[in-house]
């Protein structure tokens, strides 16, 4: 696996020891269904962040920000060349500088309270400078906190080039909630250029049922009332047929992507389908009150999946259960019946 290690210095003993550690990705899932699940349904499906959960195969959500272990400098690369050349994958409209501010030092800070021995953050006693450094990917930084010439790019720009995750900021205005920001290049079928300055409704006009039920109306009032001091998140999923891993499955992309699913389907190769899993964190940023919708994408091919056979019996259920809106939707009504067939198998 080739790393984005840029720095002349060797990596710390941390950094190599974190990096070494065998890939599982079952044990890191954030497995999407509660035990007792057997149909699922769209819901405002929100709980407190930070809080470890057990599954079948192992533990994930300790943290908000899941470096992805020795996959991080691969997945890190994979961002960085998006952005180097499609710079339309960042646009944070007037007005929402602050706020793009706001959310790095808020997650900088997060970094280095959660992995301490990986990465640090130095605050000078002014309050405006700051010092970070990322021992897995060499970055060595000295920042002044709203000068954006002390960046090498914007702030959030800079944020996305050192964590996993696709970042979005809403704001309000006449009580709704505006997408006003976001550094995306792992969007799943959508475009952070398309859907920029849209409000709740207009972005999840495409779901079925979502509006009609009264779900982006519950969704909306949550984040609008979220409090400066809690976080929470949510577990989204879809099947993605794109092998490798492949996480940029962007409307941009889509003449890369556009053909994998009649492969797919030609091939009858199921067990390379990929569980395409996001956990999305909600934040009220500290300075701006401005909110945060950040995902980060986890996969597992069903061939992974079928290792955990209870997991593989679930799933199973909930796709042939599953509503044909939704599994349009979702992309896979018209290959189902196999992948459940496979996943009995
Ligand atoms: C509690 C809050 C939210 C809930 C419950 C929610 C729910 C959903 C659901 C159920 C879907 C369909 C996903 C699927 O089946 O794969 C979706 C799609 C999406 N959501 Fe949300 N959402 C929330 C907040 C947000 C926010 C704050 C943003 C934005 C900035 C956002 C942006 C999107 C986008 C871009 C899509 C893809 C739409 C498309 O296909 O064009 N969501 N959301």
């Amino acid at each position: 696996m080739s790393t984005t290690f840029s720095g002349t210095r060797e990596l710390t003993p941390a950094a190599a020891s974190y990096l070494s550690r065998p890939v599982d990705h079952c044990a890191t899932l954030p497995w999407p269904f509660p035990d007792d699940l057997d149909a699922f349904r769209y819901s405002v499906n929100v709980d407190p962040a930070r809080v470890p959960r057990p599954t079948q195969a192992g533990e994930w959500g300790r943290t908000i920000v899941d470096l992805g272990g020795a996959e991080y400098p691969a997945i890190m690369a994979d961002r960085r060349r998006i952005l180097d050349a499609d710079p339309h994958r960042v646009k944070v409209r007037p007005g929402m500088e602050l706020a793009c501010w706001d959310l790095l030092l808020y997650y900088l800070r997060d970094l280095d309270r959660s992995y301490p021995e990986l990465m640090h953050l130095t605050e000078h006693p002014d309050g405006q400078r700051f010092h970070w450094r990322n021992d897995l990917l060499g970055t060595d930084q000295e920042l002044v906190l709203g000068d954006e010439k002390s960046l090498p790019c914007g702030p959030m720009e800079f944020l996305a080039r050192e964590v996993p995750d696709d970042l979005l900021l809403v704001t309000e205005r006449g009580g709704h909630l505006y997408f006003d920001a976001g550094a995306v290049t792992f969007a799943a079928a959508w475009s952070v250029s398309f859907d920029v300055g849209m409000d709740m409704y207009e972005i999840h006009g495409p779901v079925p049922r979502l509006t009609g039920e009264g779900i982006t109306a519950r969704a909306e009032q949550f984040l609008l009332r979220l409090p400066a001091d809690e976080v929470y998140r949510r577990v989204n999923w879809t099947l993605s047929a794109s092998g490798s891993r492949k996480l940029d499955v962007s409307l941009e992309e889509l003449p890369e992507w556009g053909t994998d699913i009649p492969a797919l389907v030609r091939d009858g190769d199921w067990g390379r389908l990929q569980l395409r899993i996001e956990v999305e964190h909600f934040i009220r940023l500290p300075m701006t009150g401005t909110v945060t919708f950040n995902i980060r994408t986890h996969m597992a091919s069903l061939e992974e999946v079928r290792t955990v056979p209870v997991w593989a019996r679930q799933l199973a259920t909930v796709i042939e259960e599953l509503p044909a809106d939704i599994a349009t939707y979702k992309g896979f009504a018209d290959y189902r019946d196999p992948v459940v067939a496979w996943l009995r198998d």
